[in-house]
């Protein structure tokens, strides 16, 4: 049996700790791509020779030149900019366009068959450009942040009622921003909803801290955003995809009519497997669900317009 392979484009902090997680479970050779030179060769050697004292036999490499990138299973794209002072969002999301586009035109042109996990932001109109660049069909094109963003209500859910994380269950659709949609319905601790357990009032402020997750690291962090979770939460995916484990996840997909959205890639739950994208899990939503979804839904359609 050939060993997988996964490409991870960016060697910054998302970058370096979704190839060391993957590397470290034994899961896939990685090769760490960044268009800083010596960057992605240190911190593959770095990695590698962490390999004896954790004990696998994973191969970790870095490089600049993407046909190193040959054959991967799966590219996982983190490069871009974070936003800079006097950068308004819009200049990054042009910018970040212009990262996403030529690294996934390269990667996909070695890496045919690969199945792609876009990470960086503004992620869903991101994976908008990954899709045109690539020219893959889209059960192969997803974005990672519908894991993140549940994996922070599930935190905040466990430590609201003093449980384990492992009991709690949650569920986080929508574009990854501000208008994202918690679906406290949905969400449960040992299968029972967080509306029975907590009072409104305690819901919705579990909720409005998970649409703030994102900005209440970086606002402690100051210089950088968050990447411990993200690169958790990146992991998970390609596990998923590569043990064919048929995981129902949020991830960001293109839409063509479920959810009552067509062409627009927003989080929904899908099941996740070898194949990429199996299914889209389409679940009811209330009325009131259904138009924070289409708000939500808009948000990414007004960047996806800004891009032409
Ligand atoms: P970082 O600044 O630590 O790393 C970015 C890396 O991309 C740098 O090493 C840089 O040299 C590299 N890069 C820039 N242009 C490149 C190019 N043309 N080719 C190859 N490499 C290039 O940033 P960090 O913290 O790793 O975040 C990466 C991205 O992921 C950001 O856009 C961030 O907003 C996003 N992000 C998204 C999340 C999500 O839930 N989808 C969660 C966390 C971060
Ligand atoms: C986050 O949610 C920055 O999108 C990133 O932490």
């Amino acid at each position: 049996m050939s060993r997988n392979k996964v490409t991870v484009i960016g060697a910054g902090n998302v970058g370096a700790t979704t190839a060391q997680r993957i590397a470290e479970a034994g899961l896939a050779d990685v090769v760490l791509v960044d268009i800083v030179e010596g960057l992605p060769q240190g911190k593959g050697l770095d990695l590698a020779e962490a390999a004896p004292v954790v004990g696998h036999d994973s191969r970790i490499t870095g490089t600049n030149d993407y046909a190193d990138t040959a054959g991967s299973d799966i590219v996982v794209v983190t490069s871009g900019l974070a936003r800079q002072p006097g950068m308004s969002r819009d200049d990054l999301l042009v910018k970040n366009a212009g990262i996403v586009r030529a690294v996934v035109e390269q990667a996909a042109k070695h890496s045919p068959d690969a199945i792609l996990i876009i990470v960086t932001n503004p992620l869903d109109a991101m994976c908008h450009v990954a899709l045109s660049a690539s020219g893959f069909p889209r059960e192969r094109v997803l974005g990672m942040a519908g894991v993140l963003d549940s994996a922070r209500f599930r935190t905040f859910i466990a430590e609201e009622l003093g449980v384990s994380v492992e009991d709690t269950h949650a569920f986080v659709l929508g574009g990854h921003g501000d208008t994202m949609v918690p679906l406290s319905r949905y969400s449960t601790v040992a299968g029972v909803p967080i509306t029975e357990l907590l009072p409104p009032d305690r819901v919705k402020a579990l909720e409005e801290r998970t649409a703030n997750g994102g900005a209440e690291v970086v606002a402690l962090l100051k210089t950088g955003s968050a990447f411990y979770a993200p690169a958790a939460s990146t992991f998970e995916m390609v596990d998923a995809i590569l043990r064919d484990r048929k995981r129902v996840l949020p991830c960001a997909v293109l839409l063509k009519g479920e959810f009552k959205t067509n062409d627009l890639f927003v989080g929904v739950p899908v099941v996740l497997g070898r194949a990429g994208i199996e299914k889209v899990f389409e679940i009811e939503l209330t009325a009131d669900e259904q138009a924070a979804f289409d708000k939500s839904a808009a948000a990414v359609q007004e960047l996806v317009d800004k891009l032409g």
